[in-house]
Formats: C-alpha cells, structure tokens, sequence
C-alpha cells in the first residue's frame, strides 16, 4: 500500500485485551474492501500520578495515535471498555487534544463508528456507544451503526447493538468475542470502508 491509500483509523484503550480484539477484527472487516487499509492505534492510560510518564512505544500491541492519524485518515472507528456506562478516561483524554482539528474542520464529512466491551451483558454498552458519538459529531463526522440486514443483530444473545459493535467479556474479562459478535465486528468495518471510499471521493470531488 502506498502512502497515499486512504485508511480508516481504528482507534482504541483496552487495558485486558478485549477492544483490542474488538479492533483486529473490525480491522479484518476494514481489509475486506479494496482500495483501503486498516491503521491500528492506542492510547497511553492516564495515570493517577501527575509525573509518571510511560515509554513512547507501548511495549506490545498497536503504538500511540498522535494527531496526523486523525488529520489523515478517512474514517475512524473509535473503541473503548465501558467504564461506569461511559468511555474511559484514556481515550476522553486523547479525544481532548483535538482542538486544532475541531478548528479545521478537519474531521468534518469523514464517517466515524464506536465499538465496545463490558463484563456484564447490561453494564451499559448502549450509554457508552451513544455517548462515544458525541464528540465525533462536533467534529462534524457521520456516525455509522450497524442496520438490521446483519442478522448478527436479530440473533446475538451476547454483544452487538445498532449503535455499534459490542462484547460481553465476562466477570474476569476472559471471555472470548464470539460467533455473532465477531459477525458484526467484520460488518461494522466492512460498511466504515465503503462509506470512507465514497465519502473520500466527495470530498475530493468538492475540493478539485
Ligand atoms: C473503572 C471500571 C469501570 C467499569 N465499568 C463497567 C461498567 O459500567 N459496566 C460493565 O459491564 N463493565 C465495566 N467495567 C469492566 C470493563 O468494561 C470490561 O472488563 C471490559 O471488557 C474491559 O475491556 P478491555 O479488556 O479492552 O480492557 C469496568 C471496569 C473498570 C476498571
């Protein structure tokens, strides 16, 4: 792939593993469609003393988003754990960095999704996709869920709600994406890489 193949920038904080699963999945789901790449990037965890600093380069997994992933991509499907019905604060933290971008519009007509784990199957993976919108739509993206023709949808009796992809990951974080959530994991990125493409292609058509 070239430096100029646009991307979809799957951003997410997994502290025991299961967004990150989450993320490679919809990534698979991104990869699936011609014509665009799926970039992986984490976030470092806040931490609660004030001059602790971690390493550049985490020590496994995805490395650090800055802002270019951001300016650059042409899509971004955020991904947190639910903490307490809501996003938790590593991402927030990263998300309120963005004010240049928010100036520029930089982020404006590019297509945005959330994505999701809890321990339990009603600790607030609804909340926490709903509210993960709302800064992505002050930045002017069009928030893509998950329609109904992904029968994943009807059939789960685990993860995965219209407002994005979703995981039960159990008590002990320990229980694996399944069947119906991987289903609409790969559909949530396969449908942000078609929308990129042709939001893509608008906006290039706009500006030419
Ligand atoms: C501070 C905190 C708050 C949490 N709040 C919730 C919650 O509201 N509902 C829930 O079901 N799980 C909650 N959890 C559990 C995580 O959402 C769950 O373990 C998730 O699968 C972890 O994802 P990860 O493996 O990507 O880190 C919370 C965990 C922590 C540490």
């Amino acid at each position: 792939m070239s430096d100029s193949t646009p991307f979809v920038l799957i951003l997410y904080y997994s502290r025991s593993g299961a967004t990150a699963d989450m993320a490679r999945q919809i990534a698979a789901g991104v990869e699936s469609m011609p014509g665009i790449e799926a970039r992986l990037r984490t976030v470092p965890p806040v931490s609660t003393t004030c001059e602790a600093v971690a390493p550049e380069i985490p020590e496994e997994g995805a490395v650090y988003a800055d802002l270019d992933d951001l300016r650059h991509c042409s899509a971004l499907a955020l991904g947190s754990p639910t903490r307490f019905g809501n996003m938790a604060a590593p991402l927030k933290y990263f998300l309120d960095t963005t004010s240049s971008l928010w100036m520029n519009g930089a982020l404006i007509d590019k297509p945005a999704c959330a994505f999701t784990s809890t321990s339990s199957l009603h600790g607030g993976q609804e909340s926490t996709l709903l509210t993960m919108l709302i800064p992505l739509l002050h930045h002017g993206m069009v928030y893509a869920g998950i329609p109904y023709n992904e029968t994943a949808l009807l059939n789960t009796k685990t993860g995965g709600t219209p407002y994005g992809a979703s995981h039960v990951a159990g008590s002990r974080s320990d229980r694996s994406v399944d069947e119906h959530e991987r289903a609409l994991c790969l559909a949530q990125g396969k449908r942000l890489a078609k929308l990129a493409l042709a939001l893509h292609a608008m906006r290039q058509e706009e500006s030419a």
